[in-house]
């Protein structure tokens, strides 16, 4: 497990600098995806490259699935899921919040059944590194770190994200506008993988989010789990792409109970 997740940090790390010295030379858009504002550079595509190259030499039967089509069986039982940049829309901005998520999972490559083994979540802006391995706790360069604590939901900071599509972003913004009169106030960073590290380290005391890809929280999930927090999903079903919630253990239920009369399950 240790040389397992030393090589995520390694490739991590590598993919991180890759992309901010693309950053600083500039960067377009590439192609758009789902929706016009969706969208992918040239960067997002050399990043997931360089990382698929170093798993495939260093790890030749496990599975990958990357953001940017990469989606390669494996025989070995460990599935690497990448995001390369999470939060494309910040780098293409020059917001210094995207990151570059690595998470190793055992079993199928479905959210809903695997075990995450390692995550490394690395801001490629500023360096900051989270990792965290499957009983090994969770740390931040080095430091280990821990959910913030537990505070009612009208003290809360609640991270949230949109996804792609105008009709989707709109029914998200719906359930935010409701929200936000019961909590402390909502943060939308931009980067699904840095809102799970921030609600690791404490940053954020919440966070949720309908409509998440399965590498925008392979990596993230563990970091909170790993930090002393839980994860949830929509009405007892497993944490995962339609709704994923984030938080200290003892807010959960206050925060579920906020949205249970909201249609989060139409998003
Ligand atoms: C997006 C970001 C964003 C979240 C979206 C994701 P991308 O990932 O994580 O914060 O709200 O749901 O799709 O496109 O920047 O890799």
């Amino acid at each position: 497990m240790r040389e397992l997740h030393d090589l995520n940090v390694s490739i991590a790390v590598e993919a991180a600098e890759l992309a901010r010295a693309r950053r600083r030379v500039g960067v377009a858009v590439a192609a758009s995806k789902s929706s016009l504002v969706d969208i992918v550079t040239e960067a997002d595509r050399e990043v997931e490259r360089l990382v698929v190259e170093r798993l495939r030499t260093a790890r030749p039967d496990d599975g990958i699935l990357g953001e940017e089509g990469t989606s390669i069986p494996g025989t070995s039982g460990l599935t690497w899921v990448i995001d390369p940049i999470d939060g494309t829309v910040n780098y293409l901005y020059d917001i210094p919040a995207y990151a570059v998520s690595i998470g190793l999972v055992e079993g199928e490559p479905d959210p809903s059944t695997w075990q995450p083994l390692s995550g490394v979540v690395v801001n490629a802006a500023t360096s900051e590194r989270f990792e965290a391995t499957r009983g090994g706790g969770a740390t931040l360069d080095g430091r280990p770190i821990r959910v913030a604590d537990a505070v009612p939901a009208a003290t809360a900071l609640v991270g949230t994200g949109f996804g792609y599509d105008a009709g989707r972003r709109q029914r998200q913004a719906a359930i935010v506008q409701e929200l936000i009169g019961s909590v402390r106030d909502i943060r939308r960073i931009g980067a699904a993988a840095l809102d799970l590290a921030n609600v690791a380290s404490g940053r954020l005391n919440a966070y949720y989010e309908i409509g998440l890809q399965p590498w925008d929280f392979a990596a993230g999930a563990l970091l909170v789990e790993e930090a002393g927090g839980s994860l949830h999903g929509w009405q007892g079903e497993a944490p995962g792409s339609r709704f994923l919630l984030a938080a200290h253990p003892q807010m959960a239920a206050e925060l579920l109970e906020l949205l249970a009369p909201l249609p989060v399950g139409d998003v």
